[in-house]
């Protein structure tokens, strides 16, 4: 691990049948050896806490640590993520053992944070669980009354007489239940992690931060709520067919990015292959590199790999490591060394520059695109076309905005906007007053909002809204839906910015209001339609800002110009003009002028880009263009400080 210089190692976070082999009868003698070996070549230590999988002697004193799915069905042990998030005396368990590391290592030197069990993922539907949903509901609606009401339970006689009636389940209900469903599973998480949380800041040193590991677009619980218990996020970076997908990969940073809207940590990535996909291809040669260098572009504070060594057992045997069963190096090790080799070096530099450290340099974009678990849930309920994708909505704008603005946050719809110019919200569906009304604000100030489609249709309870979309928000568009389509054949599309088309969902607009104009129009068709001549895209200044609400989803072309207009409203530049495209340049800067740009080529052919005046830190040579490679990665500290 030191030859890889590599600084930093996590460890524990399966092991509870080795910490605690028996109840009550910890052993962590392998634990303290392992972190004194690290130690000893100058490694840190991040400990997970082994909640992930619970021991056999738990479960099978214990059954009702177990968790049940959906379909009444308890889990059995020998796989993991076993256990029931509701479960009480499972609750204590992982609090004793939580606390039982941190009362050993909460104050050693050489460890630098935890992570609390392992990708939360799957509820359980047990009788506490059902019972806590049930009390949930009690205190969210105060009386059944009220939860008749806003739920409309008199649509199929649903009505409730009380809590206890109501069904506990994730599918096939009102789309009422299904979002409080969400929400409960979120303050559930929430109370999971608050339970290790207490007994670990009992007896641990402020400096020691707490995290759990992310799965980027996982919609289990909302991450937002989840991470304000958390000090730093984290998240597990794979393309399990091997292919990176450079632009969805930035646009997973930026997500994880704004979790805290600070730096964070990539907890694990693929050492060339996983062992869960389909194919599990290998990233080819480079890639790798290219990775660790694009999180660190977006704001990663550190960059891990999972696996250091395979196991010689157990179910993951074909997975990706460093080193083989044998313990030698496999060839992905030597790029994972010139990783390690090019983070010293860069880190050095910019010391001997007077730039301190990396960690205390962030992105800082001016646009930003909304991100909103009540509405991936309640799009996803009811998708109405199974071609909407509220994911591939996110990404589609991103994919656009980014190479234009070159740095961009990903935030929650509720988190303050001060800072952007622009904020676009793709399918932001549901959109509780509140929200409304900081948008209009945001807009009055002087910040150009884009809505895409199916945004403002329902309010907080997931109930349609009384008015026509974007609801709250039409009367400062000056606009409304008329009327939405799922689409199973292309419409054409055609105005200001251009011709094009949309193949999953058209919306069509009227203007209300003389300053409200049409930006795009649904285009002439051969048969009968819906659309032709309707406007598909309206916009108007509102306040010291404009409002725009686009009502189709659109094919690349169309987006991209979109993302050139919309950039332009809110005079909105890269930070380096002129970068071909493919080459990505991102910046971090640490708000005392200094800054640090990291280019990489994603691309096969060799590029070169020009306006570059600074240092390669790679290299340790001025420079004014930088020719890149295939994959190559360049990183520049700027002459000019902002
Ligand atoms: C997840 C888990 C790891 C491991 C990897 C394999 O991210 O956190 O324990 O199973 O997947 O890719």
């Amino acid at each position: 691990m030191q030859d890889a210089h590599m600084t930093v190692v996590r460890v524990g976070e399966f092991a509870w049948s080795t910490m605690e082999p028996a109840e009550g009868h910890f052993e962590f003698g392998w634990l303290d050896r392992a972190i004194e070996l690290a130690a000893k070549h100058h490694i840190m230590v991040v400990l997970g806490t082994p909640t992930a999988a619970p021991p056999a002697w738990l479960t099978s004193k214990y059954p009702d640590t177990l968790r049940v799915d959906e379909d009444g069905k308890r889990a059995e042990h020998g796989n993991r993520q076993q256990f029931s998030f509701t479960s009480p005396r499972y609750r204590e368990f992982a609090a004793r053992i939580a606390s039982e590391m941190a009362k050993r290592y909460g104050h050693n030197p050489n460890v630098l944070g935890w992570q609390i069990d392992n990708e939360l993922a799957a509820p359980s539907f047990d009788d506490q669980a059902k019972h806590e949903f049930h009390e949930w509901l009690h205190r969210r609606y105060g009386t059944i009354a009220e939860l008749n009401r806003r739920w409309t339970t008199a649509y199929w006689s649903q009505t409730y007489d009380n809590f206890d009636e109501i069904p506990v389940h994730s599918r096939n209900q009102n789309p009422a239940l299904l979002l409080d469903w969400k929400r409960f599973v979120t303050d559930t998480w929430v109370s999971y992690l608050q339970n290790q949380i207490q007994a670990i800041r009992a007896n641990a040193a402020p400096a020691q931060w707490i995290t759990t590991n992310t799965m980027h677009w996982n919609t289990g619980f909302d991450h937002y709520a989840v991470h304000r218990v958390l000090d730093i996020a984290a998240w597990d970076d794979y393309f399990p067919d091997g292919h990176l997908d450079a632009n969805l990969n930035a646009a997973e940073h930026d997500l994880v990015r704004g979790y805290k809207r600070k730096n964070f940590w990539v907890m694990e990535t693929q050492p060339g292959h996983v062992n869960w996909g389909g194919v599990n291809a290998s990233l080819p040669p480079g890639v790798t590199h290219e990775m660790a260098w694009q999180a660190v572009g977006h704001g990663a504070d550190a960059v891990l790999y999972w696996q250091w060594r395979s196991a010689l057992n157990g179910q993951e045997q074909y997975h990706g490591s460093l080193l083989g069963p044998d313990g030698t190096p496999v060839p992905i090790y030597a790029e994972v060394q010139q990783i390690g080799a090019e983070f010293e070096r860069v880190n050095q530099a910019l010391a001997k520059n007077g730039f301190g450290s990396l960690t205390d340099a962030s992105p800082h974009a001016r646009v930003a695109i909304l991100n909103s678990y009540d509405s991936v849930w309640a799009i996803d309920f009811q998708r109405h076309t199974s071609k909407f994708d509220y994911v591939g909505q996110v990404t589609d704008f991103y994919r656009a905005v980014e190479p234009l603005a070159q740095t961009v946050d990903i935030v929650s719809a509720d988190a303050d906007l001060g800072q952007y110019a622009v904020v676009f919200a793709p399918a932001l569906n549901v959109l509780p007053d509140a929200t409304a009304k900081r948008l209009t604000d945001y807009v009055r100030a002087g910040g150009h909002l884009v809505l895409g489609a199916r945004s403002g249709m329902k309010d907080v309870d997931n109930a349609l809204q009384p008015e026509r979309q974007p609801g709250r928000l039409a009367e400062a568009l000056g606009g409304h839906v008329v009327q939405y389509y799922a689409l199973d054949a292309p419409v054409p599309i055609a105005g200001t910015l251009g011709e094009g088309s949309t193949s999953v969902w058209a919306e069509t607009l009227a203007a209300t209001s003389p300053t409200t104009k049409v930006l795009m129009t649904y285009g002439p068709s051969q048969g009968p339609s819906w659309f032709a001549g309707k406007p598909a895209a309206l916009t108007r200044e509102f306040g010291k800002g404009s409002i725009t609400y686009v009502g189709a989803t659109l094919d690349k072309g169309l987006m991209a110009k979109l993302a050139v207009w919309a950039l332009d409203e809110g005079s909105v530049k890269p930070i380096v003009a002129g970068v071909p495209a493919g080459v990505e340049l991102m910046e971090r800067s640490n708000g005392k002028g200094d800054r640090v740009w990291i280019l990489i080529n994603h691309g096969d052919t060799s590029q070169t880009v020009n306006g570059i005046d600074g240092v390669d830190l790679l290299t340790g040579t001025n420079v004014s263009q930088i020719n890149l490679a295939g994959h190559a990665v360049a990183v520049v500290q700027p002459a000019a400080k902002r």
